[in-house]
């Protein structure tokens, strides 16, 4: 049914960024992504459940110039800032629940890799589109990573739901039409292979 943010804390304390089984040196296909869907470095990005990842840094680094992180681990914000140091500065950061979140403004691009495929229960999961329904407008993009249908049934000792892009936007509904899509077998720290589906998801 999802973590708690004392399981999340629990996880970011007890392991280093490095070392957590979906670390990314760099978010390779989520860039080319975002990307494609923003090529103006005006573009406002928010990175859902971002945890400590470097994606952040690579779109502080392209330009980008409006940034956001959303997290349930403020530990895991915390490292994030701590790595960029005084750049920092150039992100807004949120510690909140995804699925208890009310959005303030709206963003054209949404990313969330590996955060929806842990809400395994309906009502999570409508709570979260809720929220992405209400953080985007018409021709806003939501780019969605999850486990594929062929990944693993779990990650961070709990239950994922696995999707296609297809069935991922079956199950965002029909404000969310299907423009992308890219596969990626992502290998662990420990040299084990998960494999991801990414959806890029266009609002009408
Ligand atoms: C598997 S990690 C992926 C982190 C990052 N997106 C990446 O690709 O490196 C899942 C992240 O989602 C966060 N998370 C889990 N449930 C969440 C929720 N309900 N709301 C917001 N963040 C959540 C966790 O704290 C964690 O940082």
């Amino acid at each position: 049914m999802g973590g708690s943010r004392s399981h999340w804390e629990d996880v970011y304390t007890a392991k280093s960024e490095t070392a957590v089984s979906w670390y990314q040196p760099h978010s390779v296909r989520s860039l080319e992504l975002i990307e494609q869907a923003a090529p103006d470095r005006g573009a406002a990005v928010i990175d859902v459940g971002g945890g400590a990842s470097t994606l952040i840094d690579d779109l502080i680094g392209r330009g980008f110039s409006d940034l956001t992180v959303l997290d349930i681990a403020p530990s895991a914000l915390e490292r994030s800032k701590a790595r960029l140091g005084k750049d920092a500065a150039k992100v807004v950061w949120i510690a909140s629940d995804i699925t208890r979140w009310t959005p303030t403004r709206t963003w054209d691009v949404w990313h969330d890799r590996a955060v929806f495929h842990f809400l395994t229960e309906k009502a999570q999961q409508d709570a979260y589109i809720a929220a992405l329904t209400a953080a985007t407008r018409p021709g806003a993009t939501a780019i969605v990573a999850t486990f594929a249908l062929d990944g693993p049934e779990n990650c961070s000792r709990l239950a994922v739901q696995r999707y296609s892009p297809e069935t991922l936007a079956c199950r965002l509904g029909p404000a969310f039409a299907l423009t992308g899509q890219a596969r990626e077998t992502h290998r662990t720290p420990w040299g084990s292979e998960q494999r991801f589906s990414y959806a890029a998801l266009r609002r009408r």
